[in-house]
């Protein structure tokens, strides 16, 4: 029974959310001079201050069976002997060998419910370790910091208890001035993996274990400033910043008569913006009928403010110094904040007057071998990363993201919906009513906002995601109404379960839905602003008909974009249960609950190397777009606040697949939201085929990316392709299926594999969860064409016994093979992946080059980012962590294989229809459809070739809407013929 504790188990008990734990304050940092403030006014690590301390680094650590399981002397006892680990802080034991692995659930709760019940077995964490209070912390008040803890934690200092704290994702600190002494001190902190909270951390992401966030001890003086406030706003028409800074003023006893507080407005080079504001603080004696607080508010309106925005992320700093009564600076602060408005007026979100399209992400905190223990180095590559994408907002999905986070996005320039940790996932709308449950939801919701506000970047309050809608929830849209008019609330239940129109108004000024179909969100009509906030899911080859969405976004009033699910994999990098190094997903801990693979599904691998569908991606959320129109090309800007005078077009003539022209297109200044009509900058060519594309680049470095870097490319057709003819006489005619060749064929020489018909493609997890068919039954969601290709025997039957199958062979006499088939789909089939043929080469071919959609993967619904052209490449390594379909390149005109060395290649040209979809890998679907991890697959030596003349779209059925239509493949005849010819 933990001391202090005792019989009183605050873990198990919902309404318990802490215990003498410290209101929640904005991440402020006291320093003795203000140069040191203004020096450490942004993100910073460890000991800048001379009175912080971190405590980062290793930890004796000991794992017991629960809560009740640890000894008193775990506590007070030096922790001595081998049964104690050392382990990393920040960092998660389940990551750290510690004998508790990682468990992967989506919406199941990882235990037998109900709600607050827990299981018996509790892995419960003891950290320990020493800390020094220097001599000259004497007379201070000492706070301890803990980040973030999973799930809840217990404090004790000196073997004494000290307080109690809950939400993993947001810090807690502890008043422990009078648990220490000078010199060396004793620090236990118990981390229980399980508690009644868990089950509104019910997220769809690993259940881990331990202090993921910074740990610090901090010797606040016996008078300071204990908050700061900075309500920074903007008027756009009259180009002014509006700034209220509150500081809060506190102590080990209450201020006495004389202290004061300066506040300062000023540039980031300290150029000041106004005269300082110095102002007594109240204390208790003065007005007492009128006392509001040690409070001090300054007040300011900025003329010739900069306004902060994604695309322009302005920053200026405030100043706050504490002035003791003799005059003196006892500390300063220093806070980066920009001005900017958030207003919403009818259906548009507006942000400084302007709407503002929202390309979103998702983003969870994940590293693959840190767990959610992340250095500022992983957070500035995911944000970095996301810029180079031309992802301008992020939605910390589902709780408040490390604070670095908001500091960043605040300087490189992305909007943040920030969100409340809460989800009841497993209990979605059973606890949003239950009193039981109030005031986590509001403490939640409100210590979030107390720590975060301050930050520009944030552009709405997100009240949690799935837990139902409820009284607990307009609690907590009440409190952050009064507390922070500024910003619009967001919350997708709300309207989810009262409808768009008019449901759950009080608590979700946005209707911010997820996975809606394509055709729901052209019918939108309400009166909100429409922000997806998820949609197009990104699990495994997936982001089909992400054009398609934007088509209705760019038409449609109201709608103003979403938030991609989502950034990166969840994978795990560990030993797998093959044997093999690699990212683990669900169950490959030996989990018995777990929702498998459904943790992989990122426009990212866990380790930032993009998936395929990043092209379209990136430009579907392009800031500059071409279109022809009559005989000029129009240039659009799709920015809301800069012009694009920080980009170079420049224009490339193709035809039948070779350039024929190109140079700079002389841009004039395109003001925001604006576009400009250019004159063609080449005459419409006389032969076929031809496309003319424009490419935006960097002019300058960014933080992101260097000068030249590619931010949108636009392509119009000219003139369209043409059915291609055979030049050549022939030699002869073989009918039949199999096609016997004659010695004279070169082809056949280099073939490993006959070329036989082909309708089987390795399932993506859109077209079903090969890895849990229980998964559809179990939530009705993900895509169900795989059950009906296996129920039709087409991953396992030749496909010549599933369809009619004619096939003809003409032999050139230069040796090349025309091969004419003609299919018919029976009716019954009508949902297949492919109709086309497969043939392998020879080892040796590690080469393509192509003229039709590329460079990367591209499929018939996601191939508006894959423009035509002629392309060269090694052969695509298989990109997705469960091996399914990919390496597609749709509307190719020819396709050659090529051996790097000899030069020596296999070519394809398509004759009949005029484009058909190529692909070459190392893998045949069946290779890829057997295998349930990246790390089963064996590349083979052979290159294996799909060519359709039909492909299915990609989709999004693994969570949202299948294929639309026009993306399927049709039934009934497809004919189809291509030469084969040896280079
Ligand atoms: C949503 C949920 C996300 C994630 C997604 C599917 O319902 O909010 O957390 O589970 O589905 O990947």
């Amino acid at each position: 029974m933990l001391p202090g504790v005792g019989s009183v188990r605050p873990w198990a008990d919902p309404g318990v959310v802490e215990l003498n734990r410290l209101p929640m304050r904005a991440p402020t940092t006291a320093f003795p001079t203000t140069a040191e403030a203004r020096k450490n006014d942004r993100v910073h690590d460890g000991d800048a201050s001379p009175w912080r301390r971190t405590l980062n680094g290793k930890w004796n650590f000991r794992l017991y069976e629960s809560p009740d399981a640890v000894p008193a002397n775990a506590i007070i006892k030096a922790p001595t002997g081998s049964s104690w680990l050392r382990v990393a802080v920040p960092g998660n034991w389940t990551m750290q060998n510690t004998g508790d692995l990682p468990q992967y659930t989506n919406v199941q709760m990882p235990f037998d419910g109900p709600p607050p019940s827990l299981p018996e077995k509790n892995p419960t964490g003891v950290y320990r370790r020493l800390f020094t209070v220097p001599s000259s912390w004497d007379g201070r008040q000492i706070v301890l910091h803990i980040g973030g803890a999973e799930s809840t934690h217990v404090l004790y200092v000196n073997g004494q208890w000290v307080g109690y704290g809950t939400d993993s994702r947001l810090a807690s600190e502890y008043d422990i001035t009078d648990f220490v002494e000078r010199g060396d001190n004793d620090l236990a902190i118990v981390v229980s993996k399980w508690s009644a909270q868990s089950y509104v951390e019910d997220q769809d992401q690993w259940w881990m274990g331990g202090l993921h966030r910074e740990v610090f001890v901090e010797a606040r003086g016996a008078t300071h400033i204990d908050n700061l406030i900075c309500d920074a706003g903007y008027n756009h028409v009259v180009g002014s910043g509006t700034l209220t800074v509150t500081t809060i003023v506190g102590g080990l006893t209450a201020p006495t008569a004389g202290w004061k507080v300066t506040t300062r407005v000023e540039t980031l080079q300290c150029k000041q913006l106004s005269k300082p504001v110095t102002k007594k603080v109240p204390h208790i004696s003065y007005r007492p009928m009128g006392f509001f607080g040690h409070k001090v508010d300054a007040s300011f309106t900025l003329p010739c403010i900069a306004p902060w925005s994604a695309e322009s992320p302005s920053q200026y700093r405030v100043v706050v110094e504490l002035i003791d009564p003799a005059g003196e600076i006892a500390e300063a602060h220093a806070q980066v904040i920009g001005f900017r408005s958030i207003v919403i007026s009818g259906n548009e979100l507006l942000i400084n007057g302007q709407p503002a399209w929202i390309f979103g992400v998702n983003r969870h905190d994940h590293h693959p071998t840190r767990g959610k223990a992340l250095t500022i180095d992983n957070i500035r590559d995911d944000l970095l990363a996301m810029r180079r994408h031309n992802i301008t907002a992020v939605r910390c999905a589902h709780y408040p993201n490390d604070p670095r986070l908001l500091d960043l996005c605040d300087e490189i320039g992305l909007y943040v919906v920030d969100e409340a940790n809460l989800e009841a996932h497993a209990y979605n709308t059973s606890l949003c009513n239950d009193p039981a449950w109030r005031t986590t939801w509001l403490a939640r919701a409100a210590r979030m906002v107390e720590r975060d506000r301050n930050h520009a970047s944030i552009i709405m309050w997100s009240l949690g995601n799935e837990a139902g809608y409820g009284r607990n929830h307009d609690a907590q849209a009440g409190w952050i109404r009064y507390a922070d008019p500024t910003r619009p609330l967001h919350y997708e239940p709300a309207s989810f379960h009262e409808g768009w129109l008019d449901g759950g108004r009080h608590v979700s000024d946005v209707v911010c839905p997820m996975y809606p179909t394509h055709q729901d969100t052209a019918a939108y009509a309400g009166d909100r602003p429409f922000i997806m906030c998820e949609y197009s899911h990104a699990m495994g080859n997936s982001n089909g008909s992400l054009a398609d969405y934007w088509d209705t976004i760019l038409a449609t009033p109201g709608l103003q974009g979403g938030f991609i699910w989502e950034w990166k994999d969840h994978g795990l990098y560990t030993t797998l249960p093959n044997g093999k190094k690699g990212f683990a997903y669900g169950g490959q801990f030996g989990e018995p609950i777990h929702d498998g693979n459904f943790v992989a599904d990122g426009l990212m691998s866990a380790d930032l190397v993009p998936h395929p569908a990043m092209q379209e991606v990136e430009w579907v959320y392009r800031p500059a777009t071409m279109e022809k129109k009559g005989a000029n090309l129009v240039i659009t800007n799709r920015r809301s606040f800069t012009t694009l005078d920080d980009l170079a077009a420049t224009w490339e003539l193709n035809v039948g697949g070779n350039v024929r022209g190109s140079g700079t297109l002389e841009m004039p200044t395109v003001s925001p939201g604006q576009s400009v009509k250019l004159p063609m900058p080449c005459a419409t060519p006389t032969d076929p085929d031809a496309h003319l594309t424009v490419t935006f680049a960097q002019r300058a470095a960014t933080a992101w990316a260097p000068a030249g870097h590619v931010v949108a490319r636009d392509q119009v057709q000219l003139k369209a392709a043409k059915q291609a003819k055979i030049t050549r006489p022939k030699a002869q005619l073989q009918p039949g299926g199999d096609a016997p060749r004659t010695p004279a064929s070169a082809v056949s020489k280099l073939l490993a594999a006959p070329i036989e018909l082909s309708i089987f493609r390795a399932s993506t997890d859109n077209d079903g969860y090969k890895l849990m068919p229980q998964l559809h039954e179990r939530y009705g969601i993900g895509g169900t064409s795989l059950q009906s290709w296996q129920a039709a025997g087409v991953d396992t039957q030749p496909a010549d016994e599933l369809v009619t199958h004619d096939h003809r062979v003409e032999v050139l006499d230069d040796g090349s093979e025309v091969h004419h088939h003609i299919v018919n789909v029976p009716d019954a089939l009508d949902d297949l992946g492919r109709v086309g043929m497969t043939f392998q080469l020879k080892p040796g071919f590690d080469r393509t080059r192509w003229f039709g959609r590329g460079q990367l993967e591209n499929y018939p619904d996601r191939n508006r980012g894959a423009m035509v052209g002629t392309w060269e490449s090694g052969i695509d390594a298989a990109p997705y962590l469960v091996p399914q379909e990919f390496g597609l390149r749709t509307d190719c005109r020819w396709f050659e294989f090529v051996k790097s060395g000899s030069g020596e290649a296999v070519r394809l040209d398509v004759l009949q229809p005029t484009v058909m979809h190529v692909s070459a890998t190392r893998f045949t679907a069946h290779d890829l459809f057997a295998a349930g991890h990246e790390t089963d697959i064996k590349p083979r030596k052979t290159l294996v070739v799909h060519v359709d003349v039909a492909h299915r779209g990609i989709g999004t059925a693994s969570c949202g809407p299948d294929i639309l239509e026009q993306y399927r493949v049709p039934t009934g005849k497809h004919a189809f013929s291509y030469r084969l010819s040896v280079r």
